[in-house]
């Protein structure tokens, strides 16, 4: 059943307050709702209807009076007075059988929740809807040294505890953990004066992991108060650590959980890229307690007016607390790998979308990612005082209030006096916009002409233009900037741009900063890409410019049989040597394109991508570029040795960063021996990680494979790394054996979402060996899918993004996928999340 944005209704009811009492049970927890309701004046119906699933009612009252209800599928519907009145019920949940992880369920003897999207209706009948927001107060019994809830702790005994959080909120952001756990605590003292208690639970072990996710939260807290005047408004703020869990983490009102994979660190056991992910989450949930929880959704296609606006609030934290080049970099290769192969296949939808079957298939890159581009776009566009101003007004005129995407662009045009009605196709339009530029020098006059172009995308076939911010600079030949960073607006199909009084045709560097989520195309302009790397003062588009270069080279060894281009390696060699540039930078020009990146490109050009051919092309790349520097490897490494205790700041990452590219380089003519050294003497787990994985591409894996398994077999989220690497770095006709390989090691606790994200997720990263024309990776991919699809659909769904390339391929490959989808499809019972997906990948 097709959910529509047109269709909204308010609700009919509100609900003031809420009672809840848990009698904690495995197999039988009882639920004591006692809800108060008074009839909305806003409503349109009459209608009492409260949501419920899977869950069995022991009785129920309405003022008092034992109700007779009608059960229509899953939830009830009844007759109520037009006026204010109670409703109490008693149902009986499952908690440890609840292995879908959404509502109450159990995760190694612990108990937590996670309801957003709608999963608060799996514990109890509700209105569950953003729209509907109350306060809520929590009673947990059970025999369980912690019991926890939203808000203030307001009373506790042996047995039982009391929470009340005096916010309303939707019931989304509901949250109870209860279980054996250990605080590590710390106190935060907002600017204007309240006390805030930190703790951090996790199970007995864990403790010595905790030291940087309360750093990052009191980190993220300052930074929230000094740039949006956004303060903590509780007495208590907790984060709970989960193994078994669907998402990364998840903002409940003062009561986040998340992913332990997504919080706990230690040096000997967490990467850096670790340290800078935990580091990005824990800002990110706490950075919805005003863009979210304060301010929340009106309905769930709202659902990046939060989590649009907090992805860049934590984009803007990691910019400030680390380097603001190196983050923009890494958002955007994330933003293309996974957003552009998004807006450019079936599962291609609007920032906002207007219809969905299941919500939780929704909480993607598009909503996510692509939503933050447009909030930079708009910053971009009012600049940077007039956002602030902005953002004043949205927390002040929405406090308290579930909003809308036309509220948020009302306090724009408010601030501003703009008009965004254009801006606001991009909120409405999905697919990936192509703007093709071409350039003029006459008479001192330098005049760029771009048009714009979105292609079709299922369900939309012609685009209007969007407003695009171009961020230009202009570059004198001999180095040097002649004009400064300019926003040029576009807003029409096709428009010019003129700069005058130029001594000489410029070099143009455009889009700087990705300054729109588009892609530039620029055949219609001079090949630049070799001077702006070596020259551009744009961070990012001097790196975006080796980025185009490795690009050109790859395609031209897949399509012409090229050999890899010396002046490229010449170009690369430089950077690589120019101590100047911050090692992190350095670093993310070293890495090449992505074989899905390739791909894609290959397909935009009217190729059909051979997976082994990619893949075979970066293998010979990467050779010819360890034998090109070979001479200057040594002595970079040695250089980006990094003495003294781990820590994991930007800097010493950095310099971890590019020593380990360099080490993968070195590794491929020593045969391993700098690796094995590095392997044997680190003292943390970038360094050893990064040797393993040296080790396992050049096929030296037995030994390092069962040493490291040996030394972290007792911690899970280590040994998720292990099963990952082995079948990231597994050859293209070896990578579905390791993995099934692997699906048979007893250590293989596939309903776990980690373990099966770093086993079967692996396998399909690894785009070679996914994509071996054997099609062993497919079947695998899909026996496992099929599999799990009964026990974890939210899990299951995400994955089949697998799949949604299957067009871009030759017709074996084309048939070959299709047959596993159609199998996956086929299934007898598949779960609501899974049908959407199989619908739209196959028929979009
Ligand atoms: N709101 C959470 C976050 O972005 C994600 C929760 C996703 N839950 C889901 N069922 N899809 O931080
Ligand atoms: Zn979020």
């Amino acid at each position: 059943q097709t959910i529509y944005l047109a269709d909204y209704t308010p609700p009919a009811f509100l609900v003031d307050a809420v009672h809840l009492t848990f009698r904690l049970d495995p197999n039988a927890t009882r639920v004591i709702s006692r809800i108060e309701f008074r009839p909305n004046p806003d409503a349109t119906s009459q209608d009492f209807m409260l949501h419920g699933e899977h869950l069995k009612l022991i009785w129920a009252k309405v003022d008092g009076q034992d109700v007779q209800t009608n059960l229509t599928g899953d939830s009830l519907k009844l007759d109520v007075p037009n006026a204010p009145f109670i409703w109490e019920a008693e149902v009986e949940i499952s908690p440890a059988t609840n292995t879908a992880l959404e509502g109450l369920y159990m995760s190694r003897g612990m108990y937590c929740t996670q309801c957003e999207a709608e999963g608060f209706r799996k514990i109890t009948y509700y209105p569950d809807r953003p729209d509907v927001m109350a306060v809520f107060t929590v009673r947990i019994e059970g025999n369980l040294p912690v019991l926890l809830s939203n808000g203030n702790a307001v009373a506790q005994g042996e047995g039982w505890a009391e929470w009340h959080d005096p916010w309303p909120k939707p019931a989304y952001l509901f949250a109870l953990v209860a279980g054996d756990l250990i605080a590590k605590s710390d106190t935060f003292t907002t600017r204007s004066g309240r006390q805030v208690d930190l703790n951090l639970y996790v199970r007995p072990g864990d403790e010595h992991k905790c030291d940087f996710g309360l750093d990052a939260l009191k980190r993220s807290m300052v930074w929230d108060e000094n740039f949006y005047n956004a303060e903590y408004d509780l007495d208590i703020f907790n984060i709970v650590a989960v193994d078994d869990f669907n998402m990364g983490a998840m903002e409940n009102k003062g009561l986040n959980i998340f992913n332990s994979a997504a919080v706990l660190a230690s040096p000997e056991t967490s990467t850096d890229a670790n340290y800078e992910r935990i580091e990005a989450i824990i800002a990110h949930e706490y950075f919805h307690n005003w863009t979210g929880n304060r301010i929340t959704c009106r309905d769930w296609f709202q659902l990046c007016l939060k989590e649009g606006l907090t992805v860049f609030r934590d984009q803007q934290f990691t910019a400030d607390e680390r380097s603001a080049a190196v983050a923009r970099i890494n958002d955007v290769m994330a933003l293309r790998g996974r957003q552009f192969r998004e807006d450019n296949g079936p599962l291609a939808h609007p920032v906002r979308p207007e219809s969905f079957v299941e919500i939780n298939n929704f909480y993607t890159a598009t909503v996510y990612e692509k939503g933050a581009e447009l909030i930079r776009m708009l910053k971009t566009l009012v600049g940077d005082q007039d956002y602030y101003k902005a953002l004043d007004l949205y927390f002040r005129r929405h406090d308290g209030q579930a909003c809308t995407i036309e509220d948020w662009l009302k306090v724009f045009e408010d601030t501003t006096g703009r008009d965004l009605t254009q801006f606001k196709r991009w909120y409405s339009q999905a697919g990936t916009p192509r703007l093709k530029v071409s350039e003029a020098f006459e008479n001192g006059a330098y005049t760029l002409t771009f048009r714009q172009n979105t292609p079709p995308t299922p369900g939309q076939e012609a685009k209007q233009p969007v407003v695009i911010p171009i961020a230009v600079g202009l570059l004198n030949p001999d180095g040097g900037e002649v004009v400064e960073t300019q926003v040029l607006e576009m807003t029409e199909a096709e428009q010019s741009f003129s700069f005058d009084g130029l001594g000489a045709k410029p070099i143009p560097s455009i889009l700087r900063g990705f300054s729109a989520p588009v892609i530039l195309e620029t055949d219609g302009i001079g090949d630049n890409a070799a001077f702006l790397l070596a020259h551009d003062t744009d961070p990012f588009n001097k790196w975006e410019s080796g980025r185009a270069l490795a690009r050109r080279t790859l395609i031209d060894m897949i399509t012409k049989g090229a050999a890899p281009d010396q002046a490229f390696l010449d170009a690369l060699l430089a950077v690589l040597r120019d101590d100047s540039l911050d090692p992190a930078f350095r670093a993310l020009v070293m890495r090449l394109p992505t074989q899905d990146e390739l791909a894609q490109t290959l397909f935009d050009m009217g190729h059909t991508p051979d997976p082994m051919a990619i893949y075979q092309a970066l293998e010979t790349l990467r050779q010819t570029m360890a034998q090109h520097m070979q001479d200057a490897l040594p002595r970079i490494y040695a250089a980006m040795h990094v003495g003294g205790s781990y820590s994991p700041d930007a800097e010493a990452a950095g310099k971890r960063a590019l020593g380990n590219t360099v080490l993968s380089l070195i590794s491929l003519t020593d045969g391993g021996a700098q690796a094995q050294k590095q392997y044997d003497s680190a003292d943390n787990m970038t360094q050893q990680l990064a040797a393993f994985g040296c080790l396992l591409n050049i096929d030296q894996s037995d030994t390092a494979t069962q040493s490291f398994y040996h030394q972290w077999k007792a911690d899970r989220l280590v040994i998720d790394k292990w099963f990952g690497l082995q079948i990231s770095y597994a050859a293209p006709a070896k990578a579905a054996e390791i993995t099934e390989h692997l699906t048979q090691h007893p250590d293989f606790d596939w309903k776990n979402p980690n373990r099966f994200r770093s086993t079967l997720g692996a396998l399909t990263g690894n785009a070679a060996g996914f994509h071996h024309p054997s099609g062993a990776g497919y079947d695998l991919v899909a026996d496992w899918l099929i599999r799990l699809d009964p026990v974890n659909p939210q899990t299951t769904a995400r994955m089949c993004t697998a799949f949604e390339t299957w067009r871009r391929y030759d017709t074996d490959r084309q048939a070959k996928m299709k047959a596993a989808l159609q199998r996956i499809a086929d299934k007898p019972n598949l779960s609501r999340d899974v049908t959407e997906m199989m619908a739209r990948i196959l028929n979009g």
